[in-house]
């Protein structure tokens, strides 16, 4: 989207030129010719940034700007001044009132254009430093919290588990089985915000696909065979599929989530197909195929979203988090399912450049 800014000068051949280069430098302009129309069209269409002169007739420049800096819903959009009184006292009284920055008429329309992109630049810089500061400390928050649950309960679950072995009413049976359900549920939680954690870091390097899925199959096995299902496992991959940039342990921690669905989604007895396939679009894909029960149209739009689960033992986040993390590889996650015959979640992965370097993600 092109950020928007609004140009305020009561003289039409300024305004006029101040349109014209901002929109060759690929800015959506609005203009107003005096402090009430701007501040009637910042509260319409509010924009990025507003460059303001400051002898205009009905409101002038300082008394729309000390509005604007005075309520809560514009006090943040960023304000070059644009003056041809140039007296000290008047600089003063801008940055007073609250400008972001000051222009001498007459002026360039290069330097304008300069000033416009930089403010713009720094208040993207501030707005991300602010909200990956905001994320800190809410991850900070969960953390400490999880850490706080995780020991009582391990207590809670091994206590309920020696009441359950010690007694033989079959009252107290269902009650203390109950309690060990409950605590699986929380500990499920406290395993999902671990991965939660984990995958806000993530360090690519390039690394083949099949090992990985191999690597995924071999867990999600032993995960079968706790749960007592019959449930026929196929592996088919693709022989030497290209080298993709990625982060082992969390392409891991996607798949594993999606073949864990896969194994719930299946009551009893059925089939899961996992393969390594070329794709037309020149991305290899990663197909997981079940049996199981299926969803609907509108049950798949949801999927993805945070806390949405059909299960008593679900977090509704295993899915959040492998969203997140195929998305960080740069790749594309697809889910076909149909109610009561199955599902098949598609991952499409981009084969990384021949001279590809590790890189943050
Ligand atoms: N293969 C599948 N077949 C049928 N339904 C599925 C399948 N995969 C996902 N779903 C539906 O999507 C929901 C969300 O999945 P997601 O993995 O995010 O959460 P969850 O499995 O409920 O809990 P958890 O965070 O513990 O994994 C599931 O509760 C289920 O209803
Ligand atoms: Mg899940």
């Amino acid at each position: 989207m092109k950020p928007r800014v609004m140009a305020v000068d009561d003289d039409e051949k300024n305004l006029a030129l101040l349109s014209a280069k901002l929109e060759r430098e690929g800015y959506e302009v609005v203009t107003a010719r005096n402090g009430i129309e701007a501040l009637a069209k910042v509260r319409l269409t509010p924009p990025d940034l507003i460059l303001m002169d400051v002898m205009m007739p009905q409101m002038d420049g300082y008394e729309a700007l000390r509005q604007l800096k005075s309520r809560e819903d514009t006090r943040y959009i960023p304000v070059i001044m644009l003056t041809g009184r140039a007296e000290v006292e008047d600089k003063v009284l801008g940055f007073e009132v609250g400008a972001e920055d000051y222009i001498q008429k007459p002026y360039s329309l290069q330097e304008v254009s300069a000033r416009v992109k930089s403010l713009l630049r720094m208040r993207a810089l501030q707005t991300k430093l602010r909200e990956t500061e905001k994320m800190a400390a809410l991850g900070e928050m969960v953390d400490g919290i999880a850490h706080e649950v995780r020991n009582p309960l391990t207590a809670i679950g091994g206590l309920a588990r020696r009441l359950f072995e010690g007694t033989a009413d079959p009252q107290h049976k269902a009650y203390t089985q109950s309690i060990l359900k409950y605590v699986q549920r929380l500990e499920r939680m406290l395993q999902r915000i671990d991965e939660y954690k984990r995958i806000l870091v993530s360090t690519p390097s390039r690394g083949e696909l099949n090992p990985l899925v191999s690597a995924a199959v071999k867990d999600i096995r032993e995960f079968i065979e706790g749960t007592g299902k019959d449930i026929a496992l196929q592996e088919r991959l693709m022989p030497d599929p290209p080298p993709v940039m990625m982060d082992y342990g969390n392409l891991k921690i996607a798949l594993f989530n999606i073949l864990q669905n896969s194994v719930e989604a299946i009551e009893k007895k059925g089939e899961i197909r996992v393969e390594t396939t070329p794709e037309f679009d020149q991305t290899v894909a990663i197909k997981i195929s079940d049996t199981g029960v299926g969803m609907t149209q509108d049950e798949i739009r949801k999927i993805f979203n945070p806390f949405q689960t059909s299960k008593f033992e679900g977090a509704g986040l295993g899915l959040t988090i492998s969203y997140r993390i195929v998305h960080d590889h740069g790749g594309e996650i697809d889910v076909e399912s149909r109610k009561g015959e199955g599902t098949t979640v598609t991952i499409r992965l981009h084969p990384a450049k021949s001279a590809e370097e590790p890189k943050r993600i």
